[in-house]
């Protein structure tokens, strides 16, 4: 058995999680999970690798005691390198580096995004990705099609062309009175709401592998608010105040937008699986936490559709080991100097590691 430890701090959670030979998850911990306040007050950016910095190495001992494992017997360190803000990531990076030169293990910078695409592998009964396969980032960074020809190979075929569907559904859900995330919130008030009260634009035209939510998210807006100081103009102006309008119902246009939204995003992912004739489609990212998307996505795609376990939906360490391990595995790993990547593309995922390889 082989032991991967994963550390993620691309964004605002500290992360980690112990992961055997690449398939079964042996912890998963998260800053929420131990609830340790944190003590002082610096402004934004600090604020972020300072949290970490309190966090880290109890978030990461927790994951190693859960697998009931000592430090000794992990096999490699693995943290994500990029993308994401630079003093977040180095706080991990850093970490790990230390980490891995006192036990002396390899250390696997992994890419945020490639970890999310191992998240449907953690499903049980394991099973392998069936190549060629389509990857649909649903997030709130990232709203993008991926071909996946093989482990490591990676080819951005399209995605929004504006805003990603996180950032829609926070726009949105931030009229309807929801905290972030919204996702959930909006899920929630869905169950009990008519998903056919209001009839939300949600056309997919042509077949180019695009996305759009700005023609939703403004229907939407239009439909359900008014301007703050009186009624509502036909098309609102771009970053004027609204408000939402007293008659409307927070679950029906909740039902009704998430209806509107799986609908779209399924209907074009099922297109572009059909087109590019992969094998299966992979929905990875929060998003991917939808039973409705799931629902339809599943019924209207042509070939088999895999997502993650629920929990992993959202950033987590456990990915980020298992992304590890396939380089583990490969008898690679990276150099004790590498740095952290804020802006790194999937597609340049390969040479950003031939360089940094040992
Ligand atoms: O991948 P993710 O956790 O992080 C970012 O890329 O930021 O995605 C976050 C997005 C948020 O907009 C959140 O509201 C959404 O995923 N989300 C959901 C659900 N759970 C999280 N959207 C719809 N249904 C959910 N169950």
């Amino acid at each position: 058995m082989r032991y991967t430890l994963g550390i993620d701090t691309s964004s605002s959670d500290t992360l980690a999680g112990v992961v055997i030979d690449g398939k079964t998850i042996a912890s998963d911990i998260n800053t929420s999970r131990l609830k340790h306040p944190a003590k002082t007050k610096v402004s934004e950016f600090q604020d972020l690798s300072h949290d970490h910095l309190s966090y880290i190495g109890l978030v990461v001992e927790q994951a190693v005691l859960d697998a009931g494992i000592t430090y000794d017997q992990l096999d490699a360190v693995c943290v994500t390198r990029g993308p994401g803000l630079a003093s977040a990531l180095e706080t991990g990076l850093n970490f790990a580096k230390g980490l891995a030169l006192g036990i002396g293990k390899p250390l696997i910078g992994v890419h945020h995004l490639e970890g999310h695409i191992y998240s449907p592998r953690l499903a049980q009964p394991f099973k392998d990705i069936e190549f060629p396969a389509l990857v649909l980032i649903a997030s709130g960074g990232a709203t993008e099609f991926i071909l996946m020809r093989g482990y490591g190979q990676y080819e951005s075929i399209g995605g929004t062309v504006d805003d990603t569907v996180g950032e829609t559904i926070e726009k949105i859900g931030k009229v309807l009175g929801f905290n972030y995330p919204a996702g959930p919130l909006m899920e929630q008030a869905a169950h009990v709401g008519n998903a056919v009260a209001y009839n939300f634009p949600r056309t997919v035209r042509g077949d180019e592998p695009q996305l759009s939510f700005n023609g939703l998210k403004l229907a939407v807006l239009s439909e359900i608010t008014v301007a703050s100081t009186g009624a509502a103009p036909k098309k609102p102006a771009a970053g004027a105040k609204r408000q939402l309008r007293a008659d409307v119902s927070v679950n029906d246009v909740s039902a009704s937008l998430q209806t509107a939204i799986c609908e779209l995003l399924s209907k074009r992912t099922a297109q572009i699986a059909q087109k590019t004739a992969v094998k299966e489609v992979l929905v990875v990212g929060g998003v991917a936490a939808n039973q409705q998307l799931r629902q339809i996505l599943t019924k209207q795609s042509p070939v088999p559709v895999r997502f993650p376990p629920i929990h992993l939906c959202t950033n987590n360490g456990v990915m980020i080991a298992a992304a590890g391990y396939a380089y583990l595995e490969n008898g690679q790993s990276d150099s004790l100097d590498i740095g952290a990547l804020t802006l790194w593309p999937l597609a340049e995922l390969q040479s950003a590691r031939q360089q940094s390889v040992v």
